[in-house]
């Protein structure tokens, strides 16, 4: 199989936990084993067919690192999937991205280590160009939560070079249907919107909500709050920037009321980050409270907290969301990937249930189109 070329706009902590697991799972000399992917093998391709062609940030601790470098640089605090001085020195360069609404300002208020220290001495490069030059097929955005307009400037770059596009972050792309068509027009696909993380707080507060309604229960309330240590979280204190991170976590229990054709106003949901805790880092702490209603009216209370990374939860999504468009590219599928979306992300253009999304996933993992992708290819 020939290698997917992933450029990669942020190289913060999912870039690092991904970069570490592309290592980790790709290495042929390691046992060969998946465990811990959800999919070991995507129309052909395995991690090891993966590779980074191109990183772009704007932190003067990995501007003008080697990617193997950059990944460790502070204010990064994932866990170590490989031992830094283990890690093959990389020849990319990590160049300098365009700051735009990247940084938010409370973030100078806090210590170096934990924060992002901006270059403002680097020319940034021109995205449209590099992305041509190294031939990369997908680009992966992991901009920091309120970046409408770089998000946004990014994805058109994408367009622009001729680059699939992996939204991660909560800035509507995929799911906002004039973006989407610009997608179409360019003749490529796009996953996104804000990655749900391989078993985070998102994917579990959809199972919890879609078993009560499969044994007939009433939603009255489901709140999930969530506590963590990184510079996501420290960037989601200021409020400003963080209506669309509420929006997409709710968006993941309101749709399964929508999808049941169920009013979610006649149900108390509440999801969203609600503390920044530096002691933390990249472990997240999610509660969940869910109050329904059973057999007869009589009440169900569920109580639940899950520690995870943060992370590396979401690169094995990031792993799988990479290879779904690579094939869709193969096929010739363009727009928004409604099964593969609905799969990896929290907003994706049309909510489905898990089992739904699923399939979606399989085939596309076969080369198969089905009565969603059929509409979809390219004529
Ligand atoms: N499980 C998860 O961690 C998870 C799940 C869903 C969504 N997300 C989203 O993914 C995104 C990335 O998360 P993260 O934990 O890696 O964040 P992070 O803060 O660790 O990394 C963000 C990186 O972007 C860089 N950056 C800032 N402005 C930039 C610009 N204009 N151009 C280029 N680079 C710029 C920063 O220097 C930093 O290296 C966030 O929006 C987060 O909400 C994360």
């Amino acid at each position: 199989m020939e290698k997917i070329r992933v450029a990669i706009i942020g190289i913060g902590n999912c870039a690092s936990a991904l970069i570490q697991g592309m290592e980790y799972y790709g290495n042929k000399n390691r046992e060969k084993t998946s465990e811990g992917m959800m999919a070991e093998n995507i129309g052909g391709y395995t991690a090891s067919d993966i590779e980074v062609v191109a990183a772009f940030d704007v932190d003067k601790r990995k501007v003008g690192q080697t990617l193997d470098k950059a990944i460790y640089a502070k204010p990064n605090c994932t866990i170590n999937i490989i031992d830094p001085a283990l890690f093959p020195k990389s020849n990319v360069v990590v160049e300098k991205g365009h700051i735009l609404d990247g940084v938010s300002e409370h973030m100078k208020n806090y210590p170096e280590d934990n924060t992002f220290v901006v270059d403002y001495d680097t020319e940034p490069v021109d995205i449209v160009k590099r992305l041509k030059e190294t031939k990369a097929d997908i680009l992966i955005n992991y901009l920091p939560v309120g970046s409408e307009q770089a998000a946004k400037f990014y994805a058109q770059c994408a367009i622009d070079s001729g680059v699939a596009f992996l939204n991660c972050m909560p800035v509507f792309i995929a799911s906002n249907p004039e973006w989407e068509a610009k997608f179409i027009k360019a003749g490529l696909p796009i996953i996104g919107d804000d990655m749900k993380s391989q078993f985070g707080a998102s994917i579990l507060s959809q199972m919890l909500q879609e078993l009560a309604f499969a044994r007939g229960h009433k939603v009255k309330c489901h709140i999930q709050e969530n506590v963590g240590g990184n510079t996501d979280f420290l960037n989601m204190l200021n409020t400003s920037r963080l209506a669309s991170k509420k929006i997409s976590k709710e968006n993941v229990i309101r749709c399964q009321h929508d999808i049941r054709g169920l009013d979610p106003n006649e149900s108390f949901l509440y999801a969203g980050p609600s503390n920044y805790i530096s002691y933390y880092k990249d472990n997240k702490i999610a509660t969940f409270h869910l109050e329904l209603e059973g057999f007869g009216g009589s009440p169900v209370v569920f109580d639940a907290r899950l520690s995870v990374f943060d992370s590396p939860n979401s690169a094995g999504v990031v792993i799988d969301a990479i290879r779904y468009l690579k094939v869709a590219r193969e096929l010739g599928i363009t727009g928004s990937l409604h099964g593969a979306s609905a799969f990896t992300q929290k907003t994706p253009p049309f909510p489905m249930t898990f089992e739904d999304a699923q399939y979606e996933c399989h085939k596309l993992a076969n080369r198969e189109l089905t009565e969603l992708t059929k509409k979809q290819v390219r004529k």
